[in-house]
């Protein structure tokens, strides 16, 4: 509730070169200033402030606007948050328009929460620092584990002196009172209404928020005792809800932000170890599965994921369900195995910085094709196996909100596999289709009073069931493959393609063939003319000339820095350079475009073939049924070049 007055006086006195400074090393280019965008890693710059207009504007992630937009979008900030942090840098005073008496209780109650938590966290700052026990217990556990002064620092780690009251007294005499104490979960009630301290003879680890205010402590024992819980946590409470946390958050998301990857591990050393091997973008989720709400937290700062396994192989089935919450909160998602009985805290002691970061980077791998690995294995040989295990993959795949992400992974498990993509598909279809009937009943429970409650002769129409299964994903898979032709004809027309242009290899290669959708068609068929007339069409000339549906997708394709293909046919996810394999590219692209059109050919072929049956149009029937085969022939010819096996 920060006063309409307070936020004017903030917007007047700002100036967003000022601003921007704080987070970004600004180059004055004629009016105008430029840099490095700090929202994605780049190498020539293409962020620009222009006083002026008091904006900025970065051309690689598209993201604009005025200054309080730059902090909120930097810093995950909300509004409010935004606000304070500029009110404080400006000095201005904050103004808080009155809040209900309800509301101000509240407010001040949360606050006091979080100034208690903040006292304890320098509290066993200062005792691992300063205390005698302190020093030679805590730190030296520390030491062993060869945690170094700046991550202690940086980790704001402490230590919990043995004995039941030794914060609760500190604490009392600094004035905060019994019942504050107990909120927190600092401090344990007794039935007879005495307390004690939670962490006693403990290292400390404490839990922060995105903008670093501590919200829980971890604490571990010493050493091994089997009589005890290895950690003990902060209860939830009205500051921690543990499912919408995550350790290291705060530490590693400008690092997750700038390499957008986030590395997921289970505990609080595994994230300390891995900073001090370099590696900053990475979080825990203390030992569970991941929340939605972690999810969410995360693709606040990017979209993709790595898990990392631990070495031992009886724990990696149980997390896969785990992770498939990941891909259906539109994340991608690799992951890492490490070497048996090793941790990423053990492994990265073991063998040193820059033999751990190469080992994180050769061995990430995507997700979907480790899972079919992994079950491919057990299965071979197996055919019930075999089919349990189709069922297991594909039930990952359907998951991904993204269609086209989709049919890649779709066609990736086909050639991984060797199993044909229609069957794939089919079991694909069937689970979408469950999924989507599950979901209309889930809606109509939910939402009682709609008029065609209880009536139980109604049933609900699905639009999709009554279409033949295998043409659900048929259509998506040729727009796919339609895509990234074109996509190809805007980025790289002018490359060199063995002794020509890319373009002349494209639209030589593919005359013969049809574009279904209607803007790629127009786009093809216009870089065709320009051809023939001798004038060479360039992106430009669609951003001027092109139909505002054009510009769209033409705006998408020569600014996706996530198209679809680099990821999935890259080892190395961090910067894929698809220039270096340019030739291969365009092959298995025209290749795949061909066979996904002759498949369609066959299956409209094959309606005719049956209408000719029912009609007793013998003669035309024939025509239809040698066509079929030229097309099979063409398939498998097609799918040969490709690697893939086609059903018979
Ligand atoms: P680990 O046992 O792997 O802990 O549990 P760790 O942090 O790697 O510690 P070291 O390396 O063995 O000393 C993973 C996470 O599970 C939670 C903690 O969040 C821990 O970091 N955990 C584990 C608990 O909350 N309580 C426990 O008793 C054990
Ligand atoms: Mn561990």
């Amino acid at each position: 509730m920060i006063s309409r007055e307070t936020i004017d006086e903030v917007k007047n006195r700002i100036d967003i070169i000022d601003v921007i400074s704080d987070f970004v090393t600004l180059k004055k280019s004629g009016q105008n200033y430029k840099a490095l965008s700090p929202f994605v890693n780049e190498k020539t710059p293409s962020f620009f402030v222009v006083p002026a207009k008091g904006i900025f504007k970065d051309f690689s992630s598209g993201k604009g606007g005025d200054a309080f937009t730059f902090v909120m979008e930097h810093e995950k900030l909300s509004y409010a948050e935004t606000i304070r942090y500029l009110a404080k840098k400006y000095g201005v005073e904050i103004k808080e328009d009155r809040l209900t008496d309800e509301g101000q209780a509240i407010q001040s109650e949360r606050e006091g929460l979080y100034i208690l938590m903040n006292f304890a966290k320098d509290y066993y700052k200062n005792i691992l620092a300063n205390h005698e026990d302190g020093k030679s217990i805590g730190l030296s556990y520390f030491r062993e584990r060869s945690f170094t002064d700046k991550t202690i620092e940086k980790f704001e780690l402490g230590f919990a002196l043995d004995g039941w009251e030794n914060f609760s007294k500190e604490a009392i005499a600094k004035g905060y009172n019994k019942e504050l104490l107990e909120k927190t979960g600092l401090v344990v009630k007794r039935e007879d209404g005495s307390s004690y301290d939670r962490f006693r003879g403990r290292v400390i680890f404490p839990v922060h928020n995105i903008s670093g205010k501590v919200l829980a402590f971890g604490a571990r024992m010493l050493g091994k005792d089997k009589n005890q819980p290895k950690y003990i946590n902060s209860p939830e409470t009205d500051i921690y809800h543990k499912s919408d946390v995550l350790y290291g958050l705060y530490q590693g998301k400008n690092a997750i932000r700038q390499l957008d990857v986030c590395y997921l591990v289970e505990g609080y050393t595994d994230v300390i170890s891995m900073h001090q091997s370099d590696v900053e973008n990475v979080v825990a989720s203390s030992g569970t599965a991941l929340t939605e709400n972690q999810i969410k937290l995360i693709h606040r700062f990017t979209e993709n994921v790595t898990v990392l396994f631990d070495g031992d192989s009886a724990g990696i089935k149980a997390a896969l369900r785990g992770i498939d919450m990941i891909l259906k909160g539109g994340l991608n998602v690799r992951v890492v195995l490490f070497p048996d009985g090793e941790d990423p805290d053990s492994y990265s002691r073991k063998v040193g910085t820059t033999a751990f970061k190469t080992f994180l980077k050769e061995h990430s791998q995507d997700f979907v094709s480790f899972k079919a690995g992994l079950f491919a294995q057990e299965a071979a040989g197996d055919p019930i196996k075999k089919a349990e295990s189709i069922k297991e993959i594909v039930t990952s795949i359907a998951l991904i909100p993204d269609a086209v992400k989709r049919s890649v992974y779709i066609q990736e498990t086909s050639d991984q596999l060797k199993i044909a993509e229609a069957v794939l598909l089919t079991e694909l279809n069937k689970i979408l289709l469950q999924e989507r009937r599950k979901n209309e009943k889930e809606k109509l429970r939910e939402q009682p009073d709609q008029p065609n409650q209880g009536n139980e002769s109604l049933t609900i129409v699905d639009p999709i069931e009554d279409l033949n299964q295998s043409e659900v994903d048929m259509p998506t898979m040729v727009y796919y493959q339609e895509r990234e032709t074109i996509r190809l004809l805007l980025n790289y027309s002018e490359q060199k393609f063995d002794d020509q242009k890319l373009a002349d290899y494209l639209l030589h290669e593919l005359d013969d063939v049809e574009f279904k959708n209607e803007v790629f068609k127009g786009i093809f068929e216009t870089f065709k003319s320009g051809l023939t007339k001798g004038e060479p069409i360039d992106n430009q000339y669609f951003l001027q000339n092109g139909t505002e549906a054009v510009k769209r997708m033409v705006t998408e394709l020569i600014t996706s820095r996530y198209d679809a293909s680099h990821h999935w046919n890259e080892k190395n996810i961090f910067f894929p350079k698809e220039q270096d394999n340019l030739n291969q590219l365009a092959t298995t692209n025209v290749l795949r475009l061909k066979f996904r059109v002759v498949q369609k050919m066959m299956e409209d072929n094959l309606q005719s073939v049956k209408e000719l049956e029912t009609k007793g149009e013998w003669e035309d029937l024939d025509k239809a049924l040698e066509k079929q085969t030229g097309l099979k022939r063409a398939e498998t010819e097609l799918a040969e070049l490709l690697g893939i096996v086609v059903a018979k």
